[in-house]
């Protein structure tokens, strides 16, 4: 089938590229002729693992290709994925007019039959307001269908070609019937709702995911103070098939640009149709209170943070992603600074991104150049490089052998033989 995307973000892309790649003719569509020249020779602006060599091998295959001519994009195409950025407002609200604005420019291009399919994360009711916009301007018959997309970023490919489940909240069958024919390679659970459904799905889910690691947070503040260690209860815990292991895993807290906007766009829906929503207001501020935890702990350690030389390793806002949106290590960084800290700072990708947005930090190469005369060292994302960095090298690069690992990613017995003051989130 032909197939447009618009939007070449970490979700546009990636499903752009994988909907190529299970066999369909996809035109990516984007407002920059820079990016889209540049993607159309195969050069990807975001690092997403695997990527690159998809999307070169699916233009190579005449599968793929980009433009940021919209009625070129959508002619011959039988469903048109918006998949756009719907970032923040200040109150916390999802931001959609990126959506409207991506509805309003299909409708002027379009007209014949499309199944206009919503990928981005929006609130519930959004999918109702889309197909007024296209209303305004095209009269012809269109469905609209929400199919919000569960990937993960570092693991996209994976999670979007072997996904648990595909939701598809569509009222009309012939579009649902496009929408299998997408999907048919694809083997997994085609999971039908109405639109409505479907749009909270996608917001239930990640709300649920942040409230089990804000859960988790909270117990490895109580596991700091009774002696117990976080990673041995989650583990006990997850063992019970009805909790599961995953999203156990304590830390600085929940970043990226996904769970903050899409739970304080849940807490703001709930809000605003007359509910408050309690539990998730507490995950909220369970989870920024998760960075000063961080803070708290470098302060018991050094004093004052006044003139200390900090390292903070990692500022991506998880492992395998160059995304730093709401990471927390830029949130730990900000507040070391506010203490007056001098703050060096590593990350295996994010470096580029990080730069436009750090002020007064220094930008290290290496892990080791970053440790390089450093009174204490925060380890802020969970990159595996970190775990097999030469740590009794480190300690002869210190001034002071001090690590928080707010992560938990270290050997915390091997650390402390090596002779490092470590500590861990809950343990
Ligand atoms: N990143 C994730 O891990 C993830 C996972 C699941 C769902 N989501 C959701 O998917 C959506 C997209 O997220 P993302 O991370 O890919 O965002 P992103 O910021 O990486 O990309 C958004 C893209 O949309 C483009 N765009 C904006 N308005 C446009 C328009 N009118 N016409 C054409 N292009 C336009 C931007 O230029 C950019 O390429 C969001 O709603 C997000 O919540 C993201």
């Amino acid at each position: 089938m032909k197939i447009t995307v618009i939007g070449v973000g970490y979700v546009g892309l990636v499903t752009g590229a994988c909907l190529a790649e299970i066999g369909h003719r996809v035109t990516c569509l984007n407002r920059d002729k820079k990016k889209s020249a540049n993607l159309q020779m195969g050069k990807v602006h975001i690092y997403e693992p695997g990527l690159d060599q998809l999307v070169k091998k699916n233009i190579k295959a005449k599968r793929l290709s980009f433009t940021t001519d919209y009625p070129k994009a959508v002619k011959d195409s039988g469903a048109i994925f918006i998949a756009v950025g719907t970032p923040s407002r200040p109150d916390g609200q999802a931001n959609l007019d990126y959506v409207f604005q991506a509805a309003e420019a299909v409708s002027k291009s379009i007209y014949d039959y499309k199944v206009i399919v919503d990928k981005s994360t929006v609130p519930v009711g959004t999918g109702k307001k889309v197909k007024k916009i296209i209303q305004k301007h095209y009269t012809g018959h269109f469905d609209i269908v929400s199919c919000p997309e569960f990937l993960r970023e570092g693991s996209a490919i994976r999670d979007f070609l072997k996904p648990d489940r595909i939701v598809i909240g569509s009222e009309s069958k012939k579009a649902t019937a496009v929408m299998r024919e997408i999907f048919r390679p694809i083997k997994t659970r085609k999971l039908i709702t109405n639109i409505e459904s479907a749009e909270l799905i996608k917001y239930a889910s990640n709300a649920f995911l942040a409230t089990k690691i804000s859960f988790i947070n909270e117990i490895s503040n109580i596991c700091d103070i009774v002696g117990a260690d976080v990673k041995e209860v989650a583990y006990g815990m997850g063992l019970d098939k009805r909790i599961g292991s995953s999203f156990l895993r304590a830390g600085v807290g929940y970043g990226g640009s996904c769970f903050p906007k899409d739970v304080s766009a849940l807490n703001q829906m709930a809000d605003h149709s007359g509910y408050k929503f309690r539990l998730l207001k507490a995950v909220i501020e369970v989870n920024n209170n998760q960075r000063k935890v961080v803070i708290n702990k470098a302060k018991k350690m050094l004093g004052s943070l006044k003139n200390k030389k900090v390292t903070v390793l990692g500022l991506a806002f998880k492992d395998n992603t160059d995304d730093i949106r709401e990471s927390a290590s830029i949130d730990i960084i900000n507040l070391l600074q506010k203490y007056g800290a001098l703050v060096t700072a590593y990350d295996p990708v994010a470096s580029v991104k990080a730069k436009k947005r750090l002020q007064r930090v220094k930008i290290a190469k290496t892990a080791y150049n970053a440790c390089l005369g450093a009174e204490l060292t925060i380890i802020a994302t969970e990159w595996p490089e970190f775990k097999t960095l030469k740590w009794l090298k480190i300690k002869g690069l210190m001034k002071s052998a001090l690590v928080i690992d707010g992560r938990n990613l270290l050997d915390q017995n091997k650390m402390r033989k090596y002779g490092f003051r470590y500590s861990g989130i809950g343990r």
